[in-house]
């Protein structure tokens, strides 16, 4: 076939799918993980790098600042001739390394269908966005109740799925043909609150905007990346035991230092009495509450539709 790799030539990597598991009846460490190998057929294969959040442990600093190796090949903070720190502001994540920690399907997930074998559709989607793009087709030869198809389909690839077993296949076909039931992930979103300090309403504007979320810096909630310095937008929430002024105060000193320069401040909900939309002199924008933000938003569209 004209091949010139074959076999472990073809190995790109063991992925590692971690679960919580409660029980443990044998002696010795729990087994709460099973290996995906991932092999592409030539070295020219397509390859979707995927993004996850920064450690919640991880500041401003560290995601912002430029990393470059010394002449002793150490990593340091890259800095221009003048001495100053070089920001890319850019940064979309931390590339999704080769450990996965994904829950296993829970005996009383809607999700399952009764297939023994059945996998999550949050792993296959994983798997299917890594390795295909809208319209690609996906091939599982042992698809079991047909969960990489039933992605497949979620994510608008085309699928052809195997199976040995004529019940694997009559579950196939009543699941494609039915609406198709997904488990979104209680674990990690519980796990992720452990840390985030972001209310419900903060943590919405955060996902509709697309905002990077910051940690641990008073001055910075989140920021909207974007690859020109000029437009990267830092956004501010206003807490409850902070006057506005503090608020601005704080928001300009962490945008100074960083070179930031479009600033926005929602306010908390004391505040939001008071002056519902306003312009500071330092150029930051204050809104009363993210429904404003929305609503200049849709202003601001039809009036560019216009
Ligand atoms: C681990 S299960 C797949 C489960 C599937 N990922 C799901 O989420 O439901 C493996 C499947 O391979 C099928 N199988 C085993 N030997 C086969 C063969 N020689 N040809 C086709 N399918 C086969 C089995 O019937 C079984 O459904």
């Amino acid at each position: 076939m004209g091949l010139t790799n074959v076999g472990s030539n073809n190995f790109r990597s063991e992925i590692i799918w971690a679960y919580k598991r409660w029980s443990n009846s044998k002696k010795g460490l729990l087994n709460s993980h099973q290996n995906i190998f991932f092999y592409s057929k030539t070295n020219n294969y397509k390859f979707n790098t995927l993004y996850t959040n920064y450690s919640l442990t991880t500041n401003l600093d560290q995601i912002l600042q430029n990393r470059v190796k010394d002449s002793d090949g150490i990593t340091v903070y890259q800095t221009d001739q003048d001495g100053n720190i070089v920001n890319n502001y850019d940064k979309k994540g931390v590339p999704l390394s080769d450990v996965w920690n994904i829950p296993y399907l829970n005996p009383k997930a809607k999700e399952r269908n009764g297939y023994p074998t059945q996998k999550p559709i949050l792993l296959l989607e994983q798997i299917i966005k890594i390795g295909s793009d809208e319209g690609d087709i996906v091939l599982d030869p042992f698809c079991g109740s047909g969960t990489a198809l039933a992605t497949a389909k979620l994510l608008k690839r085309k699928y052809i799925g195997i199976d040995i077993s004529d019940e694997a296949i009559n579950l196939c076909k009543e699941r494609l043909t039915g609406n198709i039931v997904k488990t979104d992930s209680k674990l990690l979103e519980d796990g992720i609150e452990k840390y985030n300090h972001k209310s419900k309403e903060e943590q919405f504007i955060i996902d509709l905007f697309d905002c990077l979320p910051i940690q641990r810096n008073s001055g910075i909630d989140a920021i909207i990346p974007s690859e020109d310095k000029e437009n990267v937008i830092a956004l501010k929430f206003q807490k409850d035991n902070e006057s506005l002024e503090e608020c601005i105060s704080k928001m300009n000193k962490s945008c100074k230092i960083k070179g930031i320069k479009n600033k926005i401040i929602i306010k908390n909900k004391l505040s939001q009495k008071t002056n519902s939309f306003e312009k500071d002199s330092e150029d930051i924008i204050i809104l009363s509450s993210y429904k404003e933000l929305l609503t200049n938003l849709i202003k601001v569209a039809k009036n560019y539709k216009k």
